[in-house]
């Protein structure tokens, strides 16, 4: 009897052990990871997935992008020049304007025409701060065009109406005759602008109404019916408010009352241990930077959870899902205004980044955009300003490590990982690894979240014979000295990305030790 209930306890183990896809006995010596290049996956990673957001909340606009043509700070028709490069280099591929929060609270109207006569609004959703609305359409769009990036309007369906979105519509991307249209050629601009994606209001369970997803349903049927495609090339592209997080309800009536009348519904997800006391972004010590990850990665339960009811509606991916807003959220940097959001940025962020955007590899057949909040100077940044110095976040070199994986076709990956952190927010693999191929050469980015130990990996390819020269090129991010590094204005970065010369072929694979919370992103050809 005791011996064949050890038998079935021994199995039941194995079992879950084995699918739970853990490896049981002590963590191997050196980690296995086998990349499927001979696959032919045909899915391409949308260049969106690596979307930026911008919102008029602290000095994301203001200070950040937009200096004005005045400023004594280098810009280029009030755009910062600096700022500008930077971002150039990530390659941006859209940009979402001009909330969040703001956006149900912003009449389009008010920011065009002559600056010195446009309208000044306490901005009530950021500290009260004065608008003055320098910063409107024109400035938004130019912006785009000299970033050579997609814009994505969010629309204000909490205290707008019909009329005035459709116009706002019109205005952008009509090349009639019509009032809207010349209106925008009377402010200067003739040609229409290239405008694809509109979101019809922005967290309409909360800032962006407070309503119910019956009821927004029906006012997104409403406004998407208004709201004109002028551009037949591509036709305009409606984005749903989704659901905050796991308000899982929010997708089921929305995909029941609106299905495919969106062409997609965006959900946000941010990474906060807790909304009342979210901790400093410089401070944490081992137990929360495992739990910061471990909530990072839930994003991806989250996000099944959440296609799972898209493909009951919807088995035919029509409508995409979009995470349009997604990052880490920290009590503000102490001196700076509560209502601004201004906050640092370390290697447990750039980790979060990495993380997440692995995630978002692996579901691009129903994830097609993904923004980062935000953009300038406000949560996990990719750039902070102080007047006219710049530093680049950890996040920022993590977007243009993974720069490669944009529009490339995803490769599957083969690779076994221990858990190693276990807590009461989730758990943590010992590494994360995604992979892609473009114009021939095949990319891998690696993630090694330890907070203090080394990971030894042995990077194989099903097809490639890796040789001397096959690595093109081999980047890492890690702190110089310590994790709660920060690049700050007042001395030389420390966290920025150096070229990985410890990479050994060997045996027609590739092998190298990962320092603790590093990045790793590998080229070969
Ligand atoms: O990104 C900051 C805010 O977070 C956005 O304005 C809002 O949409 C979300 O709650």
């Amino acid at each position: 009897m005791y011996k064949r209930m050890k038998k079935l306890l021994l199995s039941v183990v194995a079992t879950m052990l084995l699918s739970a896809g853990a490896v049981c006995a002590k963590s191997p010596a050196v980690t296995g990871v086998k990349v499927l290049d001979g696959t032919v996956s045909g899915r391409v990673i949308p260049k969106e997935i690596y979307g930026q957001f911008s919102e008029h909340l602290g000095s994301c606009i203001y200070g950040g992008l937009w200096v004005g043509p005045e400023s004594e700070i280098p810009n280029v028709d009030g755009y910062r020049l600096d700022v500008l490069n930077a971002l150039k280099e990530l390659g941006v591929p859209v940009l979402r304007w001009p909330g969040g929060c703001f956006a149900d609270d912003y009449h389009w109207m008010d920011g065009v025409g002559p600056q010195a006569q446009r309208t000044r609004i306490s901005n009530n959703n950021w500290g009260g701060t004065l608008e003055d609305n320098s910063f409107g359409t024109h400035e938004f769009l130019g912006l785009c065009e000299r970033l050579g990036c997609q814009p994505y309007i969010s629309g204000n369906v909490g205290s707008g109406t019909v009329k005035e979105l459709a116009q706002w519509v019109e205005y952008m991307t009509s090349d009639s005759r019509s009032t809207m249209a010349d209106l925008r050629r009377a402010n200067g601009r003739e040609k229409a602008w290239d405008v694809k994606f509109l979101g019809i209001g922005n967290e309409a369970w909360g800032c962006g109404g407070n309503m119910r997803p019956e009821y927004y349903s029906d006012l997104f049927r409403r406004y998407t019916t208004y709201t004109r495609d002028y551009n037949s090339a591509h036709g305009l592209y409606k984005v749903a408010s989704g659901g905050s997080g796991d308000d899982y309800n929010w997708t089921e009536v929305c995909m029941q009352n609106i299905g495919g009348r969106m062409n997609a519904i965006a959900v946000h997800y941010y990474t906060v241990l807790n909304w009342s006391d979210k901790g400093a972004a410089t401070s944490f010590g081992k137990r929360e930077y495992y739990r910061t990850l471990a909530c990072a990665l839930n994003i991806e339960p989250c996000l099944r959870r959440h296609m799972e009811i898209m493909d009951k509606y919807d088995p035919g991916h029509k409508v995409d899902l979009f995470v349009d807003e997604w990052g880490t959220w920290w009590d503000v940097e102490p001196g700076t205004n509560p209502g601004h959001l201004f906050q640092q940025c370390t290697m447990r962020d750039a980790m979060v980044a990495a993380l997440s955007l692995n995630i978002f590899h692996k579901y691009t057949d129903r994830i097609k955009m993904a923004n980062i909040a935000q953009v300038v100077n406000v949560l996990q940044a990719m750039v902070l300003t102080r007047g006219d110095r710049m530093v680049l976040t950890p996040t920022y070199y993590v977007f243009k490590m993974y720069r490669p994986h944009q529009d490339a076709e995803f490769i599957p990956v083969e690779y076994g990982t221990s858990v190693l952190n276990s807590n009461d927010v989730g758990e943590v693999p010992s590494l994360s690894v995604t992979a892609s191929r473009k114009d021939g050469a095949v990319t891998v980015s690696l993630v090694n979240p330890s907070y203090d130990k080394p990971e030894s990996v042995r990077l194989d390819f099903e097809s490639l014979g890796i040789k001397k020269g096959s690595v093109v090129r081999a980047e890492i991010l890690a702190s110089s000295s310590d994790i709660h590094d920060v690049n700050d204005f007042d001395c030389e970065p420390k966290v920025v990305t150096r070229d990985f010369d410890r990479v050994n072929v060997k045996d027609g694979g590739l092998e190298f030790e990962m320092p603790a919370a590093s990045i790793v992103t590998i080229t070969v050809k």
